[in-house]
């Protein structure tokens, strides 16, 4: 792999203070550099946009990936010529907002007419909006693909088409890697998506932000010290030396500035070097130099082996020079596709000449926006550049059949892949057999491509170990949390003071038990925010396989046990011997063991409902509806034997009832001998109660005698285990009650797991 590092080329950005209109994208004016030389002949050739499986793709350029800085022909290491990725798409067409009762009609017409990725293009604006209307063009390696169009045109619609965002039955035509049909899990691996908004945590710096995301998707094989390499490599390559040690920062804490946090958006996804890297509005907020250095670093990308399709807004002079094809959009139809370079001639031949000195980019786009303010909008225009590409396929084809060159992409796509990694490409997932000191060529023959990088365990502990890095630098989250249980563990402590051993006392310890118990689970619902914050940083990483849903779950629950136990050892020591329980030590102990399994459960519980809310105020609003109807039936306030039948499943499924039956049996199951109510006592809360004791205790001999029982005013009437009986505590042990609480945590994040599994698909339907 160290072969990897050398080949792959760091492209320092380069200020080149080209702040005039670029004369070379000026009408009636040639392009000196060897760029020009290419865009020149691309303006022959150009730009096939009809690329389909069996289609010969005629590109006579000589490429960045060919041509190295002398102009000869620079072979990979295996002798051969560098393979050539294309990305073709044909008649993309995708219409939203049909009526539900169509999808099923739908679907089955898919599936008779087409079950591939080959999509028939036949579809046409049936009813709904028509989001992308026919759509093709290439993008190819070592190139810059740019998504043009005002605001609503459809660019991200078409990237998110491209990348495989879409559904797959609502969107037809076809996207082909080097002619193959591009199957979802390939895509996954070898691309990357950088999308609009930087979903980053706010507390890490940039140099962590980086380093956890090399350690994601970057290859176990790879060493800790290659990936800190890799990391620095493009840590300059962005332009962030300077900021490398500043936090990402937020809202409410100052970290780096708007283009810097942007150049690490991107550069997590780009740290495993994909070969198709798709960017939504890379530049989009940042100053023109900023948005220069960002292109220009896609650019570096290109030329390392990539296929980069971006969309961006009004590209500046600088950025157009760096741009190889432009797809305008307008109202998702077509209205340029080609090099920039050609925006003039196309312009003058279809009637509207560029005045000189005009930016063509902005030209073209206030053109196309006055097009759209008329009734006929575009159509004109849109006719006019399918034409002019098919006039330009001729050409090509024409000039391909005199040269006797025709340029296909010269591999299978899985071969040409193996062959991208062995020179240096470091997909995420790409396993070599060779180790570092391998050859390239050994390594092409034995390539594999995983879907993630990493083992299981070890995706668990780099992501336990970037949330324990959060979690430290946000210590107010616990600490309030604390504050919260310590208080109310105060609060139950002073007024359930040394509870005392009547009746009396007896109800006072239900309630303490009943509000204590479910206090484990409301306090819980502080877990709730947490996976809603960072639901999008989730969706982005997994949407390109950083790591397994399962990783996450696991991860989750262990960074958030923690916590919970010292939080359980503060409960449990606040209120314990205030409250004068029963058991000792032993007692001490397993109320702290039912204590934290509740606060496991409820967790879990709160987790679980974070996977499915979609917003924190309902599932707050789900959290209190459910721990109270949970509460209603734990058997505190209605014993199991009174709950209605229909009802008794609820009680089952109480979530309170069994740390509640637990502490009850820990409390009066504990001591054999303790007596819960002795002689006269048995009268309070009768209307006797107000009778002097001699009565009462004589009434208690006439009782005793009548029934032939030994009753005096020192016998036990209620013990320990009357009690229980007396409520309903009778089905399961104390300790059973405590597995089947940790059970429900399991279960709950089992669920949590189902809910990742189910609900991030990160397609638009
Ligand atoms: N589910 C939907 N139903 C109807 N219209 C939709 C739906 N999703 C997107 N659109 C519309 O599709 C059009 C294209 O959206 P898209 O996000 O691709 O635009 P864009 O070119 O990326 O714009 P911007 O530059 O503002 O990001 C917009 O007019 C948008 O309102
Ligand atoms: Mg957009």
């Amino acid at each position: 792999m160290s072969s990897s590092f050398r080949s792959r080329r760091t492209l320092p950005i380069e200020e080149d203070g080209e702040d005039a209109p670029r004369a070379d994208l000026l009408p009636g004016h040639q392009r000196s550099d060897r760029r020009s030389a290419s865009s020149t002949n691309l303006d022959q050739h150009v730009v096939l946009g009809s690329h389909s499986p069996g289609h010969v793709v005629v590109d006579l350029r000589p490429t960045a990936a060919n041509v190295d800085g002398g102009g000869k022909l620079e072979l990979d290491p295996v002798g051969r010529m560098p393979v050539h990725f294309v990305l073709a798409f044909h008649d993309l067409t995708y219409n939203v907002g049909r009526p539900r009762r169509m999808a099923f009609w739908r679907r089955s017409r898919h599936v008779e007419t087409d079950a591939t990725t080959a999509r028939g293009g036949g579809a046409r604006a049936r009813e709904g909006a028509l989001l992308l209307d026919g759509v093709s063009g290439e993008a190819r390696e070592g190139e810059i693909m740019a998504v043009l169009g005002a605001s609503g045109a459809g660019k991200t619609t078409l990237i998110d088409a491209l990348a495989d965002r879409i559904q797959r039955d609502s969107l037809r035509g076809a996207v082909t890697l080097n002619g193959e049909p591009l199957g979802g899990r390939m895509l996954k691996v070898i691309s990357a998506y950088v999308m609009q908004d930087d979903l980053l945590y706010p507390m890490l710096t940039v140099a962590e932000t980086l380093m956890y995301s090399a350690e994601f998707r970057l290859p176990r094989s790879l060493s800790a010290s290659k990936k800190a390499t890799r990391v620095q490599e493009l840590i300059d390559q962005l332009g962030l030396r300077a900021a490398a040690n500043t936090i990402i920062g937020d809202e409410g804490r100052r970290g780096v500035s708007g283009g810097e946090r942007r150049r690490v958006s991107i550069g997590i996804d780009i740290i495993h070097d994909p070969i198709i890297l798709f960017l939504d509005e890379p530049t989009s907020g940042l100053d023109s130099t900023s948005a220069f250095m960002v292109v220009k670093v896609l650019q570096g990308i290109a030329k390392s082996g990539s296929v980069v399709i971006m969309s961006i807004h009004q590209p500046s002079y600088r950025i157009i020079g760096l741009i190889d094809r432009l797809m305008f959009l307008s109202r998702g139809r077509t209205v340029y596709y080609g090099p920039p370079a050609s925006l003039p001639l196309f312009f003058s031949e279809f009637g509207h000449p560029i005045p000189d000195g005009q930016n063509p980019v902005e030209f073209a786009l206030d053109h196309v926006r006055q097009l759209e303010a008329i009734p006929e909008g575009t159509d004109e225009l849109v006719e006019f550049s399918k034409a002019w590409r098919e006039k330009a396929l001729a050409r090509a084809v024409s000039s391909a059949a005199c040269t006797g060159r025709h340029d296909k992409p010269s591999l299978p796509l899985k071969e040409a892949i193996r062959m991208s990694i062995a020179r240096g490409k470091l997909v995420s997932g790409a396993t070599t057999s060779t180790g570092d000191n391998g050859t390239a060529a050994a390594a092409a023959s034995t390539a594999k491509v995983a879907t993630y990088a990493n083992p299981w365990w070890a995706e668990v502990w780099v992501l336990a170990r970037r949330a324990f890095t959060n979690t430290r630098r946000t210590p107010e989250l616990f600490l309030i949390r604390l504050a919260t249980v310590v208080v109310t563990a105060f609060i139950l402590a002073t007024v359930f003071w040394r509870l005392d051993n009547t009746p009396k006392g007896v109800n006072e310890r239900f309630g303490f038990f009943a509000i204590a118990v479910s206090t484990m689970f409301y306090t819980s619902a502080d877990a709730l925010p947490v996976f809603l914050v960072e639901r999008y940083i989730y969706l982005r990483e997994t949407a390109h396989n950083a790591y397994r849903r399962s990783s996450y779950t696991v991860s989750n629950a262990i960074v958030a046990f923690p916590p919970l136990v010292a939080l359980s050892l503060a409960f449990t020591a606040i209120t314990f011997f205030a409250v004068g329980l029963a058991g000792g030590a032993g007692g001490f102990l397993f109320f702290a063991l039912i204590v934290l399994a509740s606060f496991w459960a409820g967790s879990g519980f709160v987790t679980f409902l974070s996977g499915v809310v979609p917003h924190v105020i309902i599932g707050y609003t789900v959290v209190v509806a459910g721990l109270a109807y949970f509460l209603l039936l734990s058997g505190f306030f209605i014993t199991r034997d009174r709950i209605p039948s229909y009802w008794i499943w609820l009680h089952y499924l109480s979530l309170i009832k069994y740390p509640y039956e637990a502490v009850m049996q820990n409390e009066f199951g504990a001591e054999a001998g303790r007596c819960f109510m002795r002689g006269v006592q048995m009268f309070d809360g009768t209307p006797m109660a107000r009778l002097p004791v001699e009565t009462k205790v004589r009434v208690l001999e006439a009782m005793s005698r009548s029934m032939g029982l030994e009753l005096n005013s020192g016998s036990c009437i209620t013990t320990g285990p009357d009690i229980l009986a007396r409520q309903a505590v009778t089905e399961l042990g104390k300790w059973s009650c405590l597995w089947v609480t940790v059970a429900w945590g399991f279960l709950f994040r089992a669920l949590f797991y189902l809910t990742l599994v189910l609900g991030s698909r990160n397609r638009r339907r």
